[in-house]
């Protein structure tokens, strides 16, 4: 595995090229989850130093009412300590989960519902992670501390990252 990362000093789409093979490589012999969204996170955030890069991950959780309830629990991340559980439908990480669709949101603070882990925060990304039979089971969570960090090119390679990780 490799222990450095290359990071190029050219464009974005130049970033992302030179991302996305090591990212290949790094997780390519690694069947562990948790270990290959680690260092995931940890190539991303190296890369582009945002404030904050994670995964959040769908799981079975209990209400008060003790119905079973599924909510995105905090994964592997770098950054600010963070929120550990989002429900369906709330923040842009729980509509990202409901709907599917990334979410590209440029100032927070005009996101209805944005869920705020940390006031730096001031524009954001969630990429939805799909099993084969297209059901969200992880989304990726980029957060950047300046406004209008990201765009459909993000989207597209971040998405790309994402069609790599295999659940099991
Ligand atoms: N801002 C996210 C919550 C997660 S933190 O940013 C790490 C949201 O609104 O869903």
């Amino acid at each position: 595995m490799a222990e450095n990362l290359t990071i190029s000093t050219g464009n974005k789409v130049e970033i992302y090229h030179t991302l996305i093979p090591q990212i290949k490589n790094i997780i390519k012999d690694e069947t562990d989850l948790i270990a290959n969204l680690a260092n995931i996170t940890a190539a991303i955030h190296e890369t582009f130093k945002h404030l904050w890069v994670g995964f959040y991950i769908v799981k079975e959780s209990h209400n008060n009412s003790n119905t079973n309830k599924e909510s995105l629990v905090l994964a592997p991340f770098q950054g600010p300590l963070a929120c550990t559980r989002i429900h369906k439908g709330k923040g842009v990480c729980g509509i990202a989960w409901e709907t599917g669709n990334i979410q590209i949101v440029p100032n927070v603070d005009l996101f209805p519902g944005h869920i705020a882990c940390s006031s730096r925060s001031r524009s954001e990304i969630v990429v939805p992670i799909k099993n084969t039979a297209n059901q969200v089971w992880a989304v990726l969570d980029i957060d950047s501390e300046h406004i209008n960090t990201f765009d459909e090119i993000d989207a597209l390679y971040l998405q790309q990252i994402c069609e790599l990780i295999n659940k099991e």
